[in-house]
This record gives structure tokens, sequence and C-alpha cells, in this order.
């Protein structure tokens, strides 16, 4: 079938503004966008500036705004896209060039919530691995499926609007530990997002939860993470 693909085409060192281009090729209908973006990289104009790697939903690289919404191209079919098929970077994080945006906020953010596991320093080195019941780690399993793509987190408005919001990727990944029962970090991280830039900035718009393409339950754990910090409850 033929494809009709409307890219928004930027490079600073030509360009004064992003615009959009026009391109025409042959696909299968159950090609994925990011087949398609490679058809016009690699035949077509060798300049066209994206980021993946494992193609397969999994490195988090290629999320991108598909024809209005956040999605990863390499999760999906052209076949169900309505054309042309308009392509643009993910907002709210400075522009690079085409589809590249820097990435450098979204980890700021993450990194605030201090997403690993935080043990006590006194606590002796365990002799074997900490166990934990099949019930405690239900309780943060659906926060362990994030892969960091930031389709949630720049699909936000309070994030677009507010550059000291965390975003709720990085709440996502505060929840991952702070309902980890072997990990004793999760006061320091509540006290965290309780601050000017934490959980209390989200209003519940949901557009978090549309966007993630692994199907996490984003705004929930928002407000597993406002509920925690509210009541002192972990
Ligand atoms: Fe991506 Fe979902 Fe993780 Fe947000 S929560 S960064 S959308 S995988
Ligand atoms: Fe934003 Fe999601 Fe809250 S879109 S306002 S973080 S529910
Ligand atoms: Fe890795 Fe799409 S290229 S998630």
């Amino acid at each position: 079938m033929d494809v009709k693909l409307r890219l928004l085409r930027y490079n600073p060192e030509k360009d004064s503004e992003p615009h959009f281009e026009d391109y025409t090729l042959e696909a299968d209908p159950m090609d994925r966008l990011l087949d398609c973006l490679h058809e016009v990289k690699w035949k077509q104009d060798s300049s066209l500036a994206l980021r993946r790697s494992c193609a397969h939903g999994i490195c988090g690289s290629d999320a991108m705004i598909v024809n209005g919404v956040n999605r990863l191209a390499c999760k999906v079919l052209i076949k169900d896209l309505s054309q042309p098929i308009t392509v643009e970077p993910i907002k709210g994080l400075p522009h690079i060039k085409d589809f590249i945006v820097d990435m450098e906020p979204f980890f700021a953010g993450y990194k605030e919530v201090k997403p690993w596991l935080i043990v006590d320093e006194d606590e002796k080195e365990p002799p074997r691995e900490r166990i934990q019941s099949p019930e405690d780690r239900a309780r943060y399993d659906d926060t362990t499926k994030c892969i960091l793509c930031a389709a949630c987190t720049t699909a936000c408005p309070i994030y677009w609007a507010d550059g000291k919001y965390v975003g709720p990727a990085a709440i996502v990944n505060a929840h991952r530990f702070i309902f980890d029962s072997r990990d004793t970090g999760g006061r320091e991280r509540l006290e965290i997002l309780s601050g000017k830039g934490g959980a209390f900035k989200c209003r519940t718009a949901f557009n978090c939860t549309d966007a993630c393409p692994r199907g996490i339950k984003v705004t929930l754990a928002i407000q597993e993470v406002k509920r925690a910090a509210l009541y002192d409850s972990i």
C-alpha cells in the first residue's frame, strides 16, 4: 500500500522554525511506523534524525506524537493509522533536531526521586537475597513495567506549563520503590514528592495513563503516592 507521511522536520543549523515535509512510500499494512521512518531515512533522506534501539517496545527511545497522540513508533502498525500520518517530536522538552529532544530535564526529574533500592546504612549485608512475599511483590508490580520512554510526562499539560514538576514518570518510578517492602527510603521520597515540584502538582488529567505504551495505571500510581504522603501510610 502507499503510505503518506507528514514529518515535522527541524534542523537548527538551517531552519528558523520546525516545518512539515511530506513523504510517500510503499509499505505493508503490518509494517510499523518505525519501519517507514527507516525507509525514509535509508532510502529518501539520510538527514532524518530519530532515536530508536530495540524496535520492540522495550528500550523506550522512540516516543513520538503520531496523529496527535504520544506513541512508540515501533509499537504502532501502519494499518491502524489514518493517512497522512503526522509525526512530531514529544512536547515539553527542548527540541534538538527532527524527532530528537533533550531528555536531560526528564531524567533530572527521575533522579530527584532516588529511583534505586535504599536500605539502612547500618544494616548488615544479608547472607542471601532479600526475601519478599508474592503479596508484597504484587504491591508495586504495575510500576516495575516502566521503560522510561517519557510518553506520559510529555503528554501532561502540567509538565508543559511548569518545568519544576518532576512529571508522572518520575512518580511512577518513586512508587516502584516506595511500596517495595525491602526498601527503607519511602518516607524520604514522599517528602521529596510532597514538595513544590512533586505529586500534588498533578491535576488528574489522565493524559499520562492514556499515553503509556506499557499500559501502566499511571494516574492511579500518582494517587497512591499522594495518599501515602497525606496519611503517612506506606
Ligand atoms: Fe513510558 Fe509508561 Fe514509563 Fe511513562 S510510565 S515513562 S509512558 S513506560
Ligand atoms: Fe498530568 Fe497525568 Fe496528573 S497527565 S495532571 S500527571 S494525571
Ligand atoms: Fe525501543 Fe521503540 S525502539 S521502544
